[in-house]
């Protein structure tokens, strides 16, 4: 896409959070903005900016197993040049804890539903040969951590996707970015523990780190100090980004994503060094 052209863009979980700050500086930077949410009434009163500024809601739940057909008749409709991936929720709570049901749920919403927007964006972009498919995913994308297992279970796998997508769709002059996002400063509502368990956890993790963990999120009122990425900055960063153009897959966002980028590195260095030999042993001589 040339820098400077207005284009469409097309984000699932607009009313709120990241998705929303994107939406509203995309509609400032001259582009025209879809808004996919499940609710468009309650999208309207939550965000009644959106509208006046021009931009269009959209009922949609990407976790429908009908989602692909409505993203492939609407991307094609409004011929959508950039895709954002927004939507999401995530569940706290300890691997032993969650229920099956609640790691599909998981799934169905953070990785098959940004799979069916992808999906069915990619016939428009391929068509025209250029394209942008964003997915805001996390630093619990690249390293897990205790009690937010199912959630980087579903980050990481729509991040494979995507970063499989980046070889795929070049071809085609089709962008991907992965942006991968520190804590920052949005509603957090939607944090869920295992239904199961009154306090979240079972007996058996009390006093452990799935007891600090889930504990913390469930009394959180307000967010914490630690919490300090700015949502409108990241909108800017990633606007600018799609318009300006860029040569990378991942764009870590939020010195504490730095820090743990560093860290991840770091220790899959040091498996690698440990068993470089091994490696090496493993081969038919
Ligand atoms: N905030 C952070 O610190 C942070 C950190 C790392 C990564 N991220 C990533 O950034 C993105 C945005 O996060 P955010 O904190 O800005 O989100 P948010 O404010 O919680 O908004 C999430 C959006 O997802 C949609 N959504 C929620 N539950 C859904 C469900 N069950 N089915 C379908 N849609 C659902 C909602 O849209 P509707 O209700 O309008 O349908 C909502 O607009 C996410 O992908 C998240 O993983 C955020």
């Amino acid at each position: 896409m040339a820098a400077g052209r207005a284009s469409t863009w097309l984000i699932t979980g607009a009313s709120s959070g990241l998705g929303n700050s994107i939406a509203l500086k995309a509609l400032a930077a001259g582009h025209k903005v879809i808004g996919a949410t499940r609710d468009v009434e309650k999208a309207k009163s939550l965000c009644p900016e959106f509208s006046a500024k021009g931009g269009i809601w959209l009922g949609l739940d990407p976790a429908q197993k009908d989602a692909y057909d409505q993203f492939s008749k609407y991307s094609q409709e409004y011929d959508v040049d950039v895709l954002v991936n927004s939507a999401r929720y995530a569940i706290i709570g300890g691997i032993e804890d969650t229920s099956e049901d609640e790691v599909r749920d998981q799934m169905e919403v953070n990785f098959y539903g940004a799979l069916r927007s992808v999906r069915g964006c990619l016939p428009t972009m391929r068509a025209k040969r250029s394209g942008h498919v964003v997915l805001l995913s996390s630093i619990a994308g690249f390293m897990a951590s205790p009690g937010r297992g199912t959630y980087s279970a579903s980050k990481f796998a729509i991040e494979a996707v995507h970063e499989s997508l980046f070889l795929e769709v070049m071809t085609f002059g089709i962008k991907v970015l992965i942006v991968e996002l520190g804590a920052f400063r949005t509603p957090f509502s939607r944090l869920i523990t295992p239904a199961q368990y009154d306090s979240g956890f079972s007996d058996a993790y009390k006093r452990t780190v799935i007891d600090q963990t889930v504990t913390l999120y469930r009394n959180m009122t307000s967010l914490p100090d630690f919490v300090k990425g700015d949502p409108d900055k990241a909108a800017l960063a990633i606007i600018e980004a799609v318009d300006d153009g860029y040569e990378y897959l991942r764009m870590p966002l939020g010195t504490d994503c730095v820090e743990m980028l560093e860290e991840k590195i770091e220790r899959l260095r040091r498996d690698l060094e440990a068993n470089r030999g091994i490696a090496k042993w493993t081969e038919m001589s």
